[in-house]
C-alpha cells in the first residue's frame, strides 16, 4: 500500500507499519512481496533498451523487492527518496562521499558512532574533506566553527554509548543559513520515534540492521532524503554501485511489520530497568535520556515521542585502575545478557565502552561506562542478570 492512499496516512504508527510498502494486489494477494533476485533484465526491443523505457532496467537500480522496503521507509520518515545500502556504516559513508569534495570542512558530532569517526578521520581526510569534532551540546553555538567552506553537519542523537542529546532544529537552521547540508543518525529513534526530516535535517540516515532487522541476523542501511538533496544521493548511489539485496530488503520490510510492538516493549523495559539502576548503590550514574535526571532530557521530552532499547550506566569504581577488572567481572557474570556488538534485536546485549577517542566530551571519571541493549526477555529475569553481575563486580 503506498502513503497516498488517505486510509494510511492518517493511521496509527503500528498500522502504518503493518501495511506500507508493498500492495498485496501487486502480486496475486499474497500479503508479502515476492523475493525478486536481479543482476540482467531484459527489454523487449533494442528501442527499449536504448531509451531504457521501463520501470526496472539493472538489478542495482532496484527490484520490486528493494522498492517495497523504499517506499515504505519514505513513508515512515517523510522522505523524497530513500536508498538501501549494505549496512548501517555504509549508510553513513555513502552520503558523505555524495555531498562531500576535496577542500570542504565537516562538523561531526563528538558523540559520534565509532567506526563514522574511523571513517572521516582515514578515508575523508585522504580525500582532503577535513573534519572537526564538537561538542553534543552546542545547539545554535554552532555558527562560531561554520567555515566558509563547511559543507556538511553530521548529527547523531542520541550519540552512541554516551547518549548526549542535540538541539536538532537549532543545529539544521545555522548550518542552512551557512549553506550546510544536515546528516542525522537515527538508528536509536527510528523513524517511530523521531522524524528527522521534520526538524530540518536533510538526509536521514538508519542502520536497520538494528530496530528494522530485529533479529541481529541482517545487515542493511537506509539513507532517505529531503526533496532537495534525494537527487545527488540517488546519483552518488548509482555511481558507486553500492545498493542493497533483495533477501534482506524482504527481511528488512518484514521485520518492520512487527517493529512498533517490539519497540514499545523495549522502550518499557529498558526505562524500567534505567530507574532501578539509577537507584542502584553500585551505580554512579545512568545514561538515558528519558530519565528527567538526564542532562538532555528536556530535549529529548521536547522532540521525541519514545525511547529504545539501549543506554548505559556507571559503574561505581575506586579510581581508574579499577575500572576494567570490575567492568569485566561484571560482564563475564551475566549469563542472559551476552556480549557482542550491536543491539536492536530480541536478545539483551552488554558491553564495556570504550571513549578513548573522545576530543571534546569527557569519559565519566566515576567509573567505567557500561552499555546494555534490554531485549525482550522478563524484566524481572534481567535484573536478577544485572545484579549477578553487581555481586561479582563487587568482589573485584
Ligand atoms: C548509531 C549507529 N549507527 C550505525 C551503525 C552501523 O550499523 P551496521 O552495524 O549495520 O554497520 C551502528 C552499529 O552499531 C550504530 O550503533
Amino acid at each position: 500500500m503506498t502513503d497516498k492512499d488517505g486510509l494510511l496516512q492518517n493511521a496509527g504508527i503500528n498500522t502504518r507499519l503493518s501495511h506500507l510498502g508493498n500492495d498485496p494486489f501487486d502480486y496475486h494477494g499474497f500479503v508479502n512481496p515476492p523475493v525478486v533476485h536481479a543482476s540482467t533484465v531484459l527489454f523487449p526491443t533494442a528501442r527499449a533498451m536504448e531509451q531504457r523505457a521501463q520501470k526496472y532496467t539493472y538489478g542495482t537500480r532496484g527490484t520490486p523487492t528493494t522498492d517495497a522496503l523504499c517506499e515504505a521507509i519514505d513513508a515512515l520518515e517523510g522522505a523524497a527518496g530513500t536508498i538501501l545500502v549494505p549496512s548501517g556504516l555504509a549508510a553513513v559513508t555513502v552520503p558523505f562521499l555524495a555531498f562531500l569534495s576535496s577542500g570542504d570542512h565537516a562538523l561531526v558530532v563528538d558523540s559520534v558512532y565509532g567506526p563514522t569517526r574511523h571513517f572521516c578521520d582515514t578515508m575523508l581526510k585522504r580525500l582532503g574533506v577535513s573534519v572537526e569534532y564538537y561538542d553534543p551540546a552546542i545547539g545554535a553555538g554552532i555558527e562560531t566553527l561554520i567555515k566558509p567552506n563547511t559543507r556538511l553537519v553530521h548529527t547523531e542523537a542520541p550519540g552512541s554509548n554516551t547518549f548526549e542529546m542535540q538541539d536538532i532544529p537549532a543545529i539544521a537552521a545555522i548550518a542552512h543559513k551557512h549553506g550546510a547540508i544536515v546528516t542525522m543518525d537515527n538508528t536509536w529513534a527510528t523513524p517511530v520515534y523521531f522524524r528527522p526530516l521534520d526538524y530540518g535535517v536533510d538526509i536521514s540516515i538508519h542502520a536497520a540492521t538494528k530496530y528494522p532487522s530485529g533479529h541481529s541476523d541482517i545487515l542493511m542501511g537506509t539513507v532517505s532524503a529531503n526533496a532537495k538533496h534525494w537527487e545527488q544521493l540517488h546519483e552518488a548511489n548509482i555511481t558507486l554501485g553500492i545498493c542493497g539485496a533483495p533477501d534482506d530488503a524482504y527481511q528488512i520490510l518484514r521485520g518492520l511489520r512487527t517493529m512498533g510492538v517490539r519497540l514499545e516493549r523495549h522502550y518499557e523495559s529498558a526505562l524500567t530497568i534505567a530507574k532501578w539502576l539509577e537507584g542502584h548503590e553500585d551505580v554512579a550514574a545512568v545514561l538515558h535520556p528519558a530519565l528527567p535526571s538526564f542532562p538532555g532530557h528536556e530535549l529529548w521530552k521536547r522532540d521525541f515521542k519514545g525511547a529504545s532499547g539501549i543506554f548505559s550506566f556507571v559503574l561505581k569504581a575506586d579510581g581508574p585502575a579499577a575500572f576494567k577488572p570490575k567492568a569485566h567481572a561484571f560482564l563475564d557474570a551475566l549469563r542472559i545478557f551476552g556480549l557482542g556488538w550491536s543491539w536492536g534485536g530480541f536478545e539483551s546485549l552488554a558491553v564495556h565502552v570504550n571513549l578513548n577517542d573522545r576530543r571534546v566530551t569527557k569519559a565519566p571519571t566515576e567509573g567505567p561506562v557500561i552499555r546494555l541493549q534490554i531485549g525482550l526477555e522478563d524484566v524481572a529475569d534481567i535484573k536478577l542478570d544485572i545484579e549477578r553481575g553487581f555481586a561479582a563486580a563487587r568482589a573485584v
